[in-house]
């Protein structure tokens, strides 16, 4: 069957190939999903429009999905996050559908957005919430045919909370993010390695012994800290809320408003989920040299225009994914991965073995989206949390890990109050 696509080179797809099933051994909880949906084909006949980094990590989930019984197609959530080998794997190899291409547009990637949504899905899968944004604007005809979606990041949460709080919301969905063996892992672990990955691979720089300033201190955040702290850094942390900005304190971090961290950083790195947290008065006082990095879904935590109209002349690529930009000052600002996602930019984003348990939760958030799709309003759900507890019962057995059961004894006391003191 010949199937459209537009994606980098075809010709790239046996290495694809080989860094998939790389990818596979190191998630074992997702392989026994599969094995699960290939007997049950719980999403037979079912439509999918997927808008997830074309990862390894994603051909995997992209794989179960098909043996499920779906018919997919798959569109990149960032112009910089696609593996084209992998790309081209999954239209030669899955014979799936992709429109992704590393390092397209902004008009590519919404035409690609478009071929996605021309597949007239039942079930969206998105991260960031730009298929489902998407639809909600401009294609309100296919609103009666989706059954509902699934959203990877808290960004998208968050979007898709506030449609759901205007009531602009027209079907449930799913929100991954929200499980514990998503969030917990992926967001602090998966964001925390693959940050410093990113970072690392562009400039080639020593960590130790640098000023790693760290914007925020939610799950992301609180890994990309961990991490530099764990390289050798000095880490500083910025944040907007309070109990947030203590536990940084209490973690054994500096916290200081942005302005005040902007002069001592070598290192930047932003992953905030909000707009100008590094802004131009901030570069205008960083020193020379200065390292800015984001993490965050969307590449607007940085002012980059505002560098831009702050910079001589044009922005110098000097090695990839690192911008310099020559302030009228003469210092420089090095911006890298252009500001989108340096872990998915300038490396591979999260390690397989977190995305494990990420994608477990796509394919049974999906599953369990079909299945109960008559009864949900048009919300933003979390996956139940037997589900979310069975993954992580799965991830531990795979793991070779045994814990221990609570004794009879042990159950009756937990479920009494007379004994105490
Ligand atoms: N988000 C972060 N890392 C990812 C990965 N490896 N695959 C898909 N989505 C991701």
């Amino acid at each position: 069957m010949a199937i459209d696509f537009d994606i980098k080179d075809p010709g790239l797809a046996e290495g694809g190939r080989y860094r998939i099933e790389w990818a596979a051994k190191e998630m074992p909880v997702l392989k026994l999903i599969r094995e699960q949906f290939e007997k049950e084909r719980p999403l037979d006949g079912v439509r999918v429009s997927a808008c997830l980094h074309v990862t390894t990590e994603t051909a995997n989930l992209m794989h179960t999905l098909q043996v499920g019984g779906a018919d997919i197609v798959l569109t990149a959530s960032n112009p910089l996050s696609t593996q084209d080998d992998v790309a081209a794997s999954l239209v030669t190899h899955y014979e799936i559908p992709v429109y992704a291409i590393k390092g397209e547009d902004d008009k590519t990637y919404y035409q690609h957005l478009e071929a996605a949504i021309a597949h007239r899905p039942h079930i969206t899968m998105d991260d960031g919430a730009d298929l489902v944004s998407e639809i909600h604007k401009n294609h309100t005809d296919l609103i009666d045919n989706v059954i509902g979606g699934t959203e990877e990041t808290t960004t998208g949460v968050i979007r898709l909370r506030a449609m759901a709080n205007d009531g602009a919301l027209k079907f449930p969905v799913v929100a991954v993010n929200d499980s514990m063996t998503k969030h917990l892992f992926d967001n602090r672990y998966g964001t925390g390695q693959s940050t410093l990955d990113g970072v690392i691979r562009a400039t080639n720089i020593l960590i130790a012994g640098k000023i790693v300033v760290v914007a925020g201190y939610g799950w992301c955040s609180r890994g990309i800290a961990m991490r530099a702290k764990g390289l050798g850094a000095n880490v500083v942390v910025t944040e907007v809320n309070h109990l947030k900005a203590l536990e940084a304190v209490m973690d054994g971090f500096r916290v200081m408003p942005m302005i005040d961290a902007a002069p001592i950083g070598d290192i930047f790195i932003t992953s905030t989920g909000d707009i100008n947290v590094v802004d131009t008065h901030h570069m205008e006082v960083m020193k020379n040299n200065a390292l800015v990095a984001n993490s965050g879904h969307f590449n607007v935590e940085i002012n980059i225009p505002g560098l831009r109209e702050m910079s001589v002349g044009d922005p110098e690529r000097v090695r990839p994914y690192v911008d310099k930009y020559t302030l009228k000052s003469g210092n420089v600002i090095h911006i890298l991965g252009e500001g989108r996602l340096i872990n998915l930019a300038a490396a591979e984003g999260h390690p397989a073995s977190v995305m494990d348990m990420s994608f477990a939760n796509q394919a049974l958030g999906s599953k369990f989206m079909r299945e109960n799709s008559e009864t949900l309003e048009n919300k933003v759900y979390t996956i139940p949390e037997d589900i979310d507890m069975e993954i992580a019962r799965l991830k531990l057995a795979a793991m070779g890990i045994k814990i221990d059961v609570l004794t009879d004894q042990q159950e009756a006391y937990l479920n009494q109050w007379e004994e105490g003191t």
